[in-house]
């Protein structure tokens, strides 16, 4: 083989709007830069473990950075360390990552970029530590990732979630109804946060900060009582009551994190039909908060990110992930990331504006 160096590219987890111009950047800084050559593993780690790939070149990321979703497709449930695999018609789950291995060296790829979450960059780490070049680059909606200020998507996500805000505003208003939304952020409150803010709810409800449902009567109420006959909240799908639980949904074996959360909205927004008395309505968010096109934000910072992962394995920091701090774009261990979640700080000084412009967490 030549010198030349070869790298793969892959997408894990829940998709985000970023993705494609990390692909882009990723692909376009390895050949313009480094003179590397670039392949893209489809559907996460499964295209690892069935050597299921496509070169990428200046022509097929061209053109993609404004784009939603992800060119090279995503999965949040194949994890090579336990793959489904059938063995005697059985559904059995084995450690196949000395497979996606051999496919890495068959193919003669020197390193590795995983795009993902939390789940993606655990799996990220193994490979590293079975002494695979890895470099992790911070993709979720959710914001949830430590040793990174900001993870690409998630000004997306809650530019959407205002949005949707904004729109309840004027339907609550007109019926002087309670309009709840719903939004994601499994255990954490960021996107709730941010978006009720910027969207001037007057309940958030998260996660970090467990609510009681008299609180939040006292908010509607009061706010009934100066003539404002609606109110407006916005509940993290992670928001619990205190002494209380997540709603969980559904189950999904497959995948790193199997739980899925939804429906707090409904269980809250039964509460305040019986307790505060007023018409109550909720818009579950959902998946449109990672569907369609990155805002600027994301573009400019997915793009940084992706210069920054080739950047970091051109140098040899394997085992990193890139994080923004501050205005910089840094390396930082990938352990150091997924060690634990990040969480909403309720001490914090967007917390406390929050709190100080009247906007209640139910606490
Ligand atoms: O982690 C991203 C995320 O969208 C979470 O906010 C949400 O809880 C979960 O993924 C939903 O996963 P799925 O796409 O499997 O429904």
């Amino acid at each position: 083989m030549s010198g030349t160096k070869k790298i793969a590219v892959l997408t894990g987890g829940g998709d985000c709007p970023g993705l494609n111009a990390v692909i882009r950047a990723v692909t376009k800084s390895a050949i313009n830069v480094y003179g590397m050559e670039v392949i893209g593993f489809l559907d996460g780690f499964k295209g690892m473990v069935e050597k299921d790939y496509i070169p990428l070149t200046l022509e097929t990321v061209s053109g993609i950075a404004h784009t939603g979703g992800t060119i090279l497709g995503s999965s949040n449930r194949d994890n090579p360390f336990r793959y489904l695999t059938v063995e005697d018609e059985q559904e059995v789950f084995t450690d196949q990552s000395d497979r996606a291995i051999e496919n890495m060296r068959e193919l003669g790829i020197q390193g590795l970029i995983v795009i993902g979450g939390d789940g993606s960059l655990h799996i990220a780490q193994e490979f590293y530590e079975k002494g695979i070049k890895v470099v992790g680059v911070p993709k979720t909606i959710d914001n949830d990732l430590s040793a990174t200020d900001v993870t690409f998507g998630f000004h997306t996500a809650v530019d959407t979630a205002t949005e949707a805000l904004d729109r309840l505003h004027t339907t609550a208003e007109s019926h002087h109804r309670i309009m709840i939304l719903e939004v994601m952020g499994r255990y954490a409150g960021w996107i709730a946060l941010h978006a009720g803010m910027a969207g001037g709810a007057d309940v958030i409800l998260i996660p970090e900060i467990p609510y009681q449902v008299d609180r939040v009567v006292e908010q509607v109420k009061h706010r009934y009582e100066k003539g404002k006959k609606f109110s407006i909240i916005v509940v993290a799908e992670g928001a619990r009551e205190v002494d209380g639980e997540m709603v969980v949904k559904q189950m999904v074996p497959q995948s790193h994190d199997p739980i899925r959360l939804g429906g707090a909205g409904e269980k809250l927004a039964q509460q305040l039909e019986k307790s505060a008395g007023m018409e109550t309505r909720v818009t579950v968010l959902g998946h449109l908060q990672r569907g369609g096109a990155p805002i600027p934000y994301d573009r400019i910072l997915s793009t940084r990110y992706g210069v920054a992962a080739v950047e970091a394995f051109a140098r040899g920091a394997y085992g990193t992930m890139v994080s923004l701090r501050g205005s910089d774009i840094v390396a930082v261990p990938i352990i150091d990331a997924i060690e634990k979640l990040k969480n909403v700080d309720p001490d914090s000084d967007i917390v406390r504006a929050a709190k100080a412009v009247g906007m209640s967490f139910g606490d």
